[in-house]
């Protein structure tokens, strides 16, 4: 029963039949959007490295969401920039810090209508832009946990509904949910970054974040990209300390590490469209040398891998475009 009888060209025929068939689809409730905000300035300050992109100043932060809330974005990540820097990043665990001023602006405007991620690391508040507590130049595990701890308490204090550990120390899930847990916040959520290989595809974030190391590199904690056994593992362990979202991170170049991970656990699954995934195509695409639909092309390919969930730069674009479609 082949050829002639079977035609798998039938249901391509013309774009309706297409989409009644497609095995995937981009929908805008997939997408949390990463938004800059920052301590210095009083303007939007449009980031170089990502063009579309800004660093928004606390006084327009409720203005710009509301404006992405109308295209259909409700789930935002939140990235700080602060005035002061130290060895101990003191301003991430700031009562009057960006993040925690930034989520109790939004809290009051917009409520239980967004839901609100923040990102749970050091590199953008120490003055050395490593991701920890430094002890003889390499980041001190157990020490940082202590402070990982604290800052996603005072983010959740201040009213985050998820949080997002990304320093990749071992054990800092654990650490979380359990100050999380003993401050009668046991119904807030962790995302982990589970899998967050060491990757070049971040340049441009830390130039928009401030947050470069100062030396060295962060292959000391982040993963090495030529292995993918080692992210299933990383994924078991931060289930087992709690985890209730995993990320893969980046996602363009780690498909089969998003496929494997799903395939293996099962667990609400989320892919970071990191920073250069979105530089490379942004700039490609104002050249005139790819086409705009390839955004769509590569979110479907995250999508078709195994994510739930994107976290993607493009997701205004998208929703744009699923708006006037
Ligand atoms: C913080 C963090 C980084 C990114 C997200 N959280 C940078 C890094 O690890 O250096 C990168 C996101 C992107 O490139 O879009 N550790």
């Amino acid at each position: 029963m082949k050829f002639p009888y079977y035609r798998l060209r039938r249901l391509r025929k013309t774009q309706l039949i297409r989409e009644m068939v497609a095995e995937n689809r981009i929908n805008i409730k997939d997408f949390i959007y990463p938004l800059f905000i920052s301590e210095k300035i009083t303007i939007n300050h449009p980031i170089q490295s990502m063009p579309g992109q800004y660093q928004i100043a606390l006084n327009k932060l409720v203005n710009e969401v509301d404006k992405l809330i109308k295209l259909g974005l409700k789930k935002f990540i939140l990235f700080g920039i602060p005035t002061h820097k130290d060895a101990a990043g003191t301003s991430a665990y700031a009562e009057n810090g960006i993040i925690q001023q930034a989520v109790r602006k939004l809290n009051k405007e917009f409520s239980s209508n967004i839901i609100i991620v923040t990102d749970i690391c050091m590199c953008g508040y120490t003055n050395h832009g490593h991701c920890g507590i430094l002890r003889d130049r390499s980041v001190d595990n157990d020490l940082t946990l202590k402070y990982l701890g604290k800052i996603a308490l005072s983010h959740v204090n201040a009213g985050v509904d998820i949080v997002a550990p990304s320093a990749m120390m071992d054990g800092q899930v654990k650490v979380i949910r359990k100050i999380l847990d003993e401050n009668g916040f046991s119904d807030v959520a962790i995302m982990a970054y589970a899998a967050k290989y060491a990757s070049h595809f971040y340049s441009p974030f830390r130039m928009a974040a401030e947050s470069a190391p100062s030396f060295g590199d962060r292959k000391g904690y982040q993963m090495d990209f030529r292995n993918s056994n080692e992210a299933l593992q990383e994924i078991r362990l931060d289930l087992e300390e709690g985890a209730d979202i995993i990320l893969v991170k980046p996602a363009l170049a780690y498909l089969d590490v998003i496929y494997r991970v799903k395939a293996q656990f099962q667990v609400p699954t989320a892919a970071y469209n990191v920073s250069g995934e979105y530089s490379m195509i942004y700039n490609a695409i104002q050249q005139k040398i790819l086409h705009e639909d390839l955004i769509f092309e590569i979110l479907i390919a995250i999508k078709r891998a195994g994510a739930d969930l994107i976290i993607s730069y493009f997701a205004p674009q998208v929703a744009k475009i699923l708006q006037e479609a």
